[in-house]
C-alpha cells in the first residue's frame, strides 16, 4: 500500500486550470492502478494553510514543554503538514506560475514544512528520497533558449528547496503556453500549446503508472 500526497494550488478549478487537469490525469491513473492505496489531498486555493508566524517559527527551537499556547497551536499545524509529507510515498504537486514564481499559498505550505533538524537535515532529512511529480503550468514559455528563460523561478526554486534542501526527487511536467487560446497575440502558438497539453497528460499517466510499479511492485 502506498500513499500519495496530492496538492493543488491553482486559483481556478479544473478544467479551466491546466495544472489541475494534469494532476487529475496523474491521480486517475494512480487510483486505477493502485485502488488499495491512499491519497491525502490538499487544495491550497480552497483551504490555504496559515502563513508562517513568529510563534510557529520560534516554537521549533525551544523545548515543546515550554511552548506558549500560541506556539503550541502554530507548531501543531506545522507538524500536521510535515507528517503528511513524511507519510507520503509519492507527492503530486500542482504548481502554476504566478508572476514568474509559485502561488503564495504554495509558498506558505513550504514555509510550514521546511523544518531544520527534521525535514531539512542533510542525509537524515525525514522525507529524503520521496519522488515528487511537479505540474508546472505557465501561460508563456520559459524553456531553455527562449527569451524569458532567465525569469523561470518555479522549477528553479522548487528544485532548490524541495530537491536540494529537503532531498526529494523531483520530476517536472510543464504544460506551457496555456494563455495561447485566450490571447490573440499568441494565436500562432495555439498548436504548440495543444501539443504541450497532450504531452503533459500522457506524461502524467505514464509517470503515475511507473511510480506505482516502482513503489508497489506486487500490484503495478
Ligand atoms: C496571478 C497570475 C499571475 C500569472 N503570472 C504569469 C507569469 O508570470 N508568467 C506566465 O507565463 N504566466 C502567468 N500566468 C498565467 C498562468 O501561469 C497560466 O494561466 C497557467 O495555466 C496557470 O496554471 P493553471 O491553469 O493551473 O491555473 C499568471 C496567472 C495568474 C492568475
Amino acid at each position: 500500500m502506498a500513499t500519495l500526497l496530492h496538492i493543488d494550488s491553482s486559483v481556478f478549478p479544473a478544467p479551466r486550470s491546466s495544472s489541475r487537469s494534469v494532476t487529475e490525469a496523474f491521480r486517475k491513473t494512480w487510483e486505477e492502478r493502485h485502488p488499495q492505496g491512499s491519497v491525502i489531498y490538499r487544495d491550497l486555493a480552497v483551504n490555504p494553510v496559515p502563513h508562517i508566524s513568529a510563534a510557529g517559527h520560534s516554537a521549533a527551537f525551544v523545548d515543546p514543554a515550554t511552548h506558549t499556547p500560541e506556539q503550541a497551536a502554530a507548531f501543531s499545524e506545522r507538524v500536521q503538514l510535515i507528517e503528511e509529507l513524511e507519510q507520503a510515498d509519492a507527492v503530486l504537486l500542482g504548481a502554476p506560475m504566478y508572476n514568474f514564481s509559485i502561488p503564495s499559498t504554495l509558498k506558505a505550505w513550504l514555509d510550514n514544512v521546511v523544518l531544520m533538524g527534521r525535514t531539512f537535515d542533510g542525509d537524515n532529512s525525514s522525507a529524503k528520497g520521496t519522488p515528487v511529480t511537479v505540474v508546472a503550468s505557465r501561460g508563456g514559455t520559459y524553456a531553455p533558449g527562449t527569451a524569458r528563460e532567465g525569469h523561470e523561478y518555479v522549477q528553479n526554486y522548487l528544485q532548490a528547496i524541495l530537491g536540494d534542501t529537503l532531498g526529494l526527487e523531483l520530476t517536472f511536467i510543464v504544460p506551457e503556453l496555456t494563455m495561447a487560446p485566450h490571447d490573440p497575440a499568441m494565436s500562432d502558438l495555439i498548436s504548440v500549446f495543444e501539443a504541450s497539453r497532450t504531452k503533459a497528460h500522457a506524461d502524467a499517466s505514464a509517470m503515475a503508472k511507473e511510480l506505482v510499479q516502482r513503489l508497489v511492485p506486487s500490484v503495478g
